[in-house]
Order: C-alpha cells, then sequence, then structure tokens
C-alpha cells in the first residue's frame, strides 16, 4: 500500500487534488451551475474533491447583518447536493467549521505585502474608486489571503474558477512560493483552471445576478422556469418573425450551446439566421432541453428537502474529513516555520 507524502499529502490514489468553493448565496442559479457546479461535476471524477461553502468570505460584505447566513447555506447545499456533488466521492464542507483556515490565514498574512492585497480588483472597485468606506476593512483587503488559506490547506494542485477569480489564485501561487523559497517545500504551487462554457446572461440582458431579480434558478419548477425564458431578451433585429436574427447577439443562443444536444444547433442557426421561426419557438426548444436536464435535480432536491437533517449531516461528516487534513498540513506548517507544535488537544 502507498502512503502519502507527508508534506504534500499526495492521495494513495494518485489523483489529483482539486479545492473549489463558493460564498454562500442562496439558491443557486444557471449561472452557477454553468460557471462552477457544471465543471466541479466534471472533475468529481479524476479528481480528489474538496468543495467549500466560504461562509468567511461571505462576512467581507454581510458583515453587518449576517441573519440570512444560515438560511443560504441550506439552500446552497440543498442544490450542491441535488445537481449531483456526492459526497461518497467528493468532500462537502464549510470553511467557519475548520479552525485552521484562520490560524493558515494569519500566517499567510505575515508574508503578503499589502500592495498584493491593493491589488485585488473587487479592493480596487468598491474602496479605492467607489470610495465604500464600509468596506475598507481588514477583512476585505484581507480577501485574496483567506482565500489563499482555503487552497493551501488541501495542498490543491487545481483549483477550476470563474475568470473573476483567477488574480486570486495568480496571488495565491505568489504568496506560497514566497514560503517555499524560505523554507522549503511548504506548499503545493497550485494551478487555476477555467470552464469553457460560455458566461449565461440574466433573462434581461444583463449580467445573472440575484440582486438583479433576473436569475433561473436550478430550484425553479418548469412553469417558473418558462415564465423567464419566455420573456429572454433576444437579437433586437427580430421585430417580427420575418426579421433574420443572428444568434450570436442573442443569449438564448448561449443557452442553446450548453444545454440543447448539439445535433440540434444547426438548425437553430438556420431558424434564426433565414427567419424560418419565431422566437418563441426557439426558446420552447431550449425549454425542453432545461426541463430534461433539471427536472431530475427538481426531483432530487424535493426529496432533500423533505428529509430535513440530511444535508447537515453530510456537511457534518464533511468538515470532519476536511478538518484532519487540514490538521495535518497545519502541523507540517507549523514544523517547517519552526513554530511551537500545537498539542493537538483541541483536535475534534
Ligand atoms: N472567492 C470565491 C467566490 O467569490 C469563493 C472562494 C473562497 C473560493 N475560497 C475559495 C473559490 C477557494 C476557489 C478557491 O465565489
Ligand atoms: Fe435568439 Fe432563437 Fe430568436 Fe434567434 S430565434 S434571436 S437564437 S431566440
Amino acid at each position: 500500500m502507498t502512503t502519502e507524502n507527508s508534506t504534500t499529502q499526495e492521495p494513495a490514489t494518485g489523483k489529483k487534488i482539486l479545492l473549489s468553493g463558493s460564498r454562500p448565496t442562496g439558491r443557486q442559479h444557471l449561472g452557477n451551475y454553468v460557471g462552477a457546479l457544471a465543471q466541479w461535476l466534471d472533475m468529481q471524477e479524476e479528481c480528489e474533491c474538496f468543495f467549500m461553502i466560504a461562509d468567511w468570505h461571505a462576512l467581507t460584505n454581510s458583515y453587518n447583518d449576517t441573519g440570512e447566513l444560515p438560511e443560504n447555506i441550506r439552500q446552497q447545499m440543498l442544490d450542491w447536493l441535488a445537481v449531483g456533488l456526492d459526497p461518497v466521492k467528493s468532500t462537502i464542507f464549510i470553511q467557519s467549521a475548520i479552525k485552521e483556515h484562520a490560524e493558515l490565514n494569519l500566517l499567510l498574512g505575515m508574508f503578503t505585502p499589502l500592495g498584493l492585497a491593493e491589488r485585488t480588483t473587487s479592493w480596487k472597485d468598491l474602496v479605492v474608486e467607489q470610495g465604500l468606506d464600509e468596506m475598507r476593512t481588514y477583512g476585505f483587503l484581507g480577501y485574496p489571503v483567506l482565500q489563499s488559506a482555503d487552497i493551501l490547506m488541501y495542498q490543491a494542485h487545481v483549483v477550476p474558477v470563474g475568470k473573476d477569480q483567477v488574480e486570486h489564485v495568480e496571488k495565491t501561487q505568489d504568496i506560497a512560493q514566497k514560503i517555499n523559497v524560505r523554507y522549503g517545500e511548504v506548499f503545493r504551487i497550485p494551478q487555476w483552471r477555467l470552464g469553457r462554457a460560455p458566461v449565461l446572461l440574466g433573462n434581461d440582458g444583463r449580467k445573472m445576478s440575484k440582486s438583479y431579480g433576473n436569475c433561473i434558478y436550478l430550484s425553479d419548477s418548469s412553469k417558473e422556469t418558462w415564465d423567464k425564458v419566455r420573456v429572454m431578451v433576444t437579437d433586437p433585429a427580430r421585430v417580427t418573425k420575418k426579421d433574420p436574427g443572428d444568434p450570436e447577439k442573442c443569449s438564448v443562443w448561449d443557452y442553446h450551446k450548453v444545454f440543447t444536444p448539439e445535433e440540434r444547433h444547426g438548425e437553430i442557426w438556420e431558424n434564426c439566421t433565414k427567419a424560418k421561426w419565431g422566437c418563441v419557438e426557439c426558446k420552447r426548444v431550449l425549454q425542453e432541453a432545461l426541463d430534461r436536464k433539471f427536472e431530475p435535480v427538481r426531483e432530487r432536491r424535493a426529496a432533500l428537502e423533505a428529509k430535513t437533517g440530511e444535508w447537515h449531516e453530510v456537511l457534518v461528516e464533511g468538515n470532519r474529513k476536511a478538518r484532519k487534513r487540514a490538521q495535518k498540513t497545519m502541523e507540517g506548517v507549523r514544523e517547517k516555520l519552526h513554530l511551537f507544535p500545537s498539542d493537538g488537544s483541541d483536535g475534534t
């Protein structure tokens, strides 16, 4: 039997370690599915996966009112499980349950130049450009440091992310490198990986976002989904059915690319560009594809919701597994950094 490499905890299975996560925003929408969940599901077979709910990161902008956190976490867990994240194959856990993340955040902070933190896009946007004093906090400035702790804690090889998160993984690489140069191979340098899918717009043509109220949720019924798809913004050139359209100017086409079987793409393109059908018919085809894909998810979700405590048990078990790994990493980090060893008495 092979054993794990003590420093980087190389899995005995030879699989690559993957870590990803998202803040608990609540019910997941198709943007979350395409931007993150679909990719996670693909990787679940080939990697040893850690999927994390970043509830501490959520506090960076919601510290004034955390009341919605528990319900958002529950909704997100129901969606994650319903869509197919599998606690048998993967470790699904919540950041705040693993106190080692706070410890590593502190240590990484010692190595993080202020300039590196200040170069974060969200900091520059909200604090520097917009001057939002509410966001001028130590915690928000440290967002990429905490995220680095999340990633390095599990010695992840790969971090699947959306475009906006690439910069965080690059900062993680920089911080880890700085420590490795001084103290030997403390951390594995992680690589980011982008998905191939197009970004889906909300049904009003703007970025899909909970705050715009333009989302199609995984938990929407078939009827709710159709009510949203029906009014989706299309190519404005198609004033009437007789006007030809350009799918590239239409967000419905992006959805087709993701959800409608490829063999129908040619026909959709032709019907649009040659004005052979109306947008409503085109959307019907999309709706069928969405139903086919998500009806089983809706059913699994309803079943999970009926078993009240199940999602919570999954999380407790995932936390246990994650904690074990995190404690092992921190032992190694303390040793390499010549810090006093923890006696492990708090290890649960
Ligand atoms: N910042 C990510 C988001 O906004 C969430 C996140 C926290 C994360 N820690 C992570 C993503 C580590 C990937 C890896 O969704
Ligand atoms: Fe968009 Fe389809 Fe209408 Fe063309 S026919 S503009 S792809 S909805």
